[in-house]
């Protein structure tokens, strides 16, 4: 797993245009999805397109542990066999959640109406992350915690059969704490409520809606409220995962700074709690077309045509925060190209990812020469109209182990005067393995180098 895994630094030089057709992995929140519904529908589930990067393979790993059958029997194509509802069992080991904080809040979720007693760890990064969030609601349904000091991992809990139904509005925006109040809700007798006074990514209901719970979504003065059946049952589905519009961003970005580039991301998800990044780049000038706009699965999906644009800086938004929230990064390198000062403001919670994700990426994009000021709640970027970043010559970026650091700075490297190198990228294989190969299919230049 990604925290006993040795540092690769990488190195990305300049190229010339960015040109071809690509396919993301699945993506990464159906991909934990399909793998936890599956395991708890009663009979065999089969998932085409599932991600297989570190992130969902702790999640297959943890469910295998509770009992699902779990395999794998192609290049990503999965078969799982459910224990039903209320039929996972206890873990005899503890369940490491590598880089996680999916696999950890949503599983927390599952395990919190049986009664069974699990203990969940992780890697330095994901044991700084803040599990209050999921043990306040989940406490108040019966389960008992013992934690790290500040409510962090390494953790044990216990959950409580029959646990009890609660109504919950959410304090922070959070589609993994929705998710587990609703998981948790899946084996609990009555109805679980959450509120959500700001929408966040949707999957779960509409996956959970497919596996046949009873869930219902309505619009309340309040926020959007999602009520679940407890006791369900979920019946065993095929499942197709579209492509991931967070690891599509990253070539969204390449292709529209890179001079000459003209990319196209075969079959990415549109939903629309999850394309805020579109929207900001098309606010910059962005040339995004999307082709064969379809439905797979329940969920829109289309290709998108990216094409070198000169891009501006604009105010982002805050209320896009939300449907972009994994996009930031990436999209703080567009404005490092953008011409005028980018300000993006009401992304607290970007300090709470992975890594601190403004300190990372203040620090990263100010060794490879751009200007930046860092408030409590975003960045403000001057943009450099186009030209190429100065690069990090001798120096290199600290990914801190979070992989969309590492991927985002390997943007910011394709149009850079000297190279930018990244101390370690080892990282990336959490939710996008096949990353650095598809950059070079696609004419940029990144190199492995030594430690
Ligand atoms: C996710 C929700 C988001 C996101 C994460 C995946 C999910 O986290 O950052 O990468 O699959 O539910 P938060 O719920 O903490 O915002």
């Amino acid at each position: 797993m990604s925290h006993s895994a040795p540092a690769r630094p990488l190195s990305i030089a300049a190229s010339g245009p960015l040109v071809g057709t690509l396919t993301v992995p699945g993506d990464k929140s159906i991909s934990h999805r399909s793998l936890m519904f599956a395991g708890l529908a009663v009979g065999e589930s089969r998932i085409s397109g599932l991600l297989e990067g570190e992130d969902v393979l702790a999640t297959a790993g943890a469910m295998r542990a509770m009992g699902a059958q779990v395999e794998r029997t192609a290049d990503g194509v999965w078969q799982v066999h459910g224990v039903g509802v209320g039929g996972l069992l206890q873990p005899q080991v503890a369940l490491d959640m590598g880089n996680s904080g999916t696999s950890t809040r949503l599983l927390m979720g599952l395990v919190a109406s049986h009664a069974i007693t699990a203990t969940f760890i992780g890697d330095a990064s994901l044991s700084k992350r803040p599990m209050a969030r999921v043990t306040e609601p989940l406490s108040r349904m019966g389960a008992s915690f013992t934690t790290a000091p500040g409510e962090r991992l390494p953790l044990t809990m216990r959950g409580l059969c029959p646990a009890v139904p609660i109504d919950y509005t959410l304090p922070v925006a959070s589609a993994q704490v929705k998710s587990a109040v609703l998981l948790a809700g899946l084996n609990t007798p009555g109805i679980t409520r959450v509120i959500e006074p700001v929408p966040t990514r949707d999957h779960s209901e509409r996956m959970l809606r497919g596996f046949g719970a009873q869930l219902t979504v309505e619009e309340t003065p309040q926020g959007r409220m999602i009520a679940i059946t407890g006791e369900a049952e979920l019946r065993a589905q095929n499942i197709e995962v579209p492509g991931d519009p967070s690891s599509a961003g990253f070539w969204m970005v390449a292709a529209s700074v890179v001079p000459g580039s003209d990319v196209t991301i075969r079959n990415v998800l549109m939903n629309p709690t999850r394309i805020g990044l579109v929207t900001a780049l098309r606010m910059m000038g962005a040339s995004i077309d999307e082709l064969a706009q379809r439905d797979v699965g329940g969920e829109p999906v289309a290709d998108l045509r990216v094409r070198h644009a000169a891009l501006t800086a604009i105010e982002v938004p805050p209320d896009l925060a939300p449907s972009m929230i994994d996009e930031y990064p990436i999209l703080f390198v567009a404005a490092a190209f953008a011409r005028g000062t980018t300000v993006a403001r009401g992304a607290h919670e970007l300090r709470v990812k992975e890594s601190d994700r403004i300190a990372a990426m203040a620090a990263a994009l100010g060794l490879a020469g751009v200007r930046v000021s860092e408030h409590e709640d975003g960045l403000s970027i001057e943009g450099r109209d186009g030209d190429p970043l100065p690069g990090t010559r001798d120096a290199r970026v600290a990914s801190l182990l979070d992989h969309r650091i590492a991927m985002s700075m390997a943007v910011a490297g394709m149009h850079a005067r000297a190279a930018v190198t990244i101390d370690d990228a080892a990282p990336i294989a959490t939710s996008y393995p096949a990353f650095v190969d598809t950059a070079r299919a696609l004419g940029a230049l990144p190199q492995w180098m030594n430690r």
